[in-house]
């Protein structure tokens, strides 16, 4: 299909630059919508959802991870980048739905995750059934052991999701995997790598796909020394691009070779880091040269706090400007706590994302969640997202105000921080519980099986059904949120004086007034006429813990 065909639903393609102020919205693909029964989400449960889409008013969609994968990390371990996992569809399958995603003129963004294949990649089969020095090998890191027969792990290196970093192989070798042991780590050193990943590039750039987001992006050079660091010296090392593990300078030109491909496309594909570096060493991977963009996850590491706010969009905004691309807002994600059940978390040392970082590192030990003013916040702190400049990325479900779902038994979790902690940690499956379409049924809609991850039965009174009937409800709010959006969201933004500490108000060009109370006294909003307010606006006060925009 030719990309005039596949533009043919889009109305600001002119530029290429839609992405600057686009509200893109996260999907799960194994937990949004089940079409053939099986419990598992699909890509015909996605196609059938396009209206929904469609409605709420995004602009375009992530898929998060569809590939053939053994679902060690929930399909961030991938066996085939270029195919779709039989459970949830075909290539076919793909095709229409990108056909009914440009027909609706949303856009689609898949995820790429090039710091590691699966173990069941043909790959790294080939790298076990050969031997140490072959060309197979050097696909991944492998190096031999210590001991005398290369019994003791090359370095005491601790995998991101608990246990050991590296794993032996059998015969005096041991690879590395910064994540599961499922997720063996490629060598980007090896060209062999770099031009396969550019042929998946290739590949669904020329099935239509508009741009990519990259995982851990910031991890892929690497320059381990022959003498490896013990895991306490290499946390020692300061990350400033020469660290042998994380955002190194060299990565960059991977990424230069990558903007090259996607230059050659019309319009130009474009794409997201998931980058975790510090605010500073994000430009390079936001710019023009490199990937385009960087996910800025300060907002989501804020707490519910107006000081905070302003000083997180102040400077990601200025740091926006220097590298010439656009600001990234996100809340949640499938990674972490939904917002809602964060904001609603009693503070540890007065912080909430402590808190709820902390929640979902624990067990046993969930404190009490405010329900009430967690979600209240939730909408707030999204609506003032929605009235930044730059894109917003939302995650499924929080449209929903869908909170995180802690009481999953054990024998259904699946997140491998789960498994690796022997259960001391939760780990992230509360946020990916599959979406409630309908107040009732087996799985509120979802489909007609059981789902893969069970829903607590409040899915029901938080499902589309229910919220979409209900002028109050919050997908209500983020329709018409997006929708407002959709028409101002032109121009920067210059901060209004409020008077109190507590509420930050700020207008855009066009006179679009945004104003958030993180307090909890009412405060007398500025003259204009309300458009929104995620609580209700009474006599001209806006509520604590709510926002409300105005056109001034
Ligand atoms: C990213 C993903 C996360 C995954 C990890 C390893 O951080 O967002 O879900 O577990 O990479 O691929």
């Amino acid at each position: 299909m030719t990309d005039t065909l596949r533009q043919s639903g889009f109305t600001t393609t002119a530029d290429g630059a839609w992405w600057r102020d686009a509200a893109v919205y996260q999907i799960y693909p194994r937990s949004f919508a089940d079409s053939n029964g099986d419990g598992l989400g699909d890509l015909p449960g996605i196609t059938s959802r396009v209206p929904y889409l469609k409605e709420l008013g995004v602009d375009a969609v992530w898929l998060s991870p569809f590939y053939p994968s053994a679902l060690a990390d929930g399909g961030y371990d991938v066996d085939d980048y270029r195919d779709v996992d039989p459970r949830l569809g075909t290539l076919d399958d793909f095709d229409r739905m990108i056909e009914a995603l440009d027909a609706a003129g949303l856009r689609c963004i898949v995820d790429i995750v090039p710091n590691h294949s699966s173990d069941r990649h043909v790959w790294f089969r080939e790298a076990l059934a050969s031997p140490r020095g072959s060309a197979a090998r050097d696909r991944y890191i492998f190096r031999d052991g210590l001991g005398d027969d290369g019994e003791l792990p090359p370095a005491d290196w601790v995998s991101t999701f608990g246990g050991p970093a590296w794993t032996p192989v059998g015969d005096g070798q041991w690879y590395h995997h910064y994540f599961a042991l499922e997720q063996p780590d490629l060598n980007w050193d090896n060209r062999e790598v770099r031009d396969d990943f550019l042929e998946t590039l290739r590949f669904w750039s020329d099935r239509g796909v508009a741009g990519f987001r990259i995982d851990v992006a910031h991890g892929l050079a690497k320059d381990l020394p022959d003498i490896l660091p013990s895991q306490a010296e290499l946390d020692a090392l300061p990350i400033d691009g020469s660290h042998p593990m994380w955002d190194r300078d060299e990565v960059h030109e991977i990424y230069a070779e990558w903007r090259e491909l996607f230059n050659s496309y019309s319009p130009a594909r474009t794409a997201v880091a998931e980058a975790w570096v510090e605010a500073d060493r994000r430009g390079r991977y936001a710019s023009a040269e490199g990937l385009g963009q960087a996910f800025n996850f300060d907002l989501l590491e804020s707490d519910f706090d107006a000081a905070q706010f302003r000083s997180v969009i102040e400077s990601n905004l200025a740091l926006s400007e220097k590298s010439g691309s656009s600001s990234t807002w996100v809340f949640s994600n499938h990674d972490v706590v939904r917002h809602p059940t964060r904001y609603g978390l009693p503070p540890v040392d007065g912080r909430q994302v402590r808190q709820g970082a902390e929640w979902l590192l624990s067990r046993g030990r969930e404190p009490v969640v405010d329900v009430d003013l967690g979600l209240r916040r939730a909408r707030a702190a999204t609506m003032l997202e929605l009235a930044l400049p730059g894109s917003a990325y939302l995650y499924q479900g929080e449209e929903l105000g869908l909170p995180e779902v802690a009481d999953i038994p054990d024998v259904d979790r699946q997140d491998p921080t789960f498994f690796r902690h022997q259960g001391t940690e939760i780990g992230r499956d509360g946020c990916r519980v599959p979406l409630p379409w309908t107040s009732a049924g087996p799985s509120f809609g979802f489909g007609t099986a059981a789902p893969h991850l069970p829903q607590p039965a409040e899915f029901g009174r938080l499902s589309v059904e229910a919220e979409s009937g209900d002028s109050d409800s919050t997908l209500t709010m983020y329709r018409r949120a997006l929708e407002i959006r959709s028409r101002l969201r032109e121009g920067g933004l210059e901060w209004m004086e409020t008077g109190n500490p507590q509420v930050l108000a700020f207008r855009r060009p066009n006179g679009w007034v945004s104003v958030t109370n993180f307090g909890d006294e009412l405060y007398e909003l500025p003259d204009g006429e309300l458009l929104l307010s995620s609580s209700p606006v009474v006599g001209g006060f806006l509520p604590g813990a709510a926002t409300a925009w105005l056109q001034g």
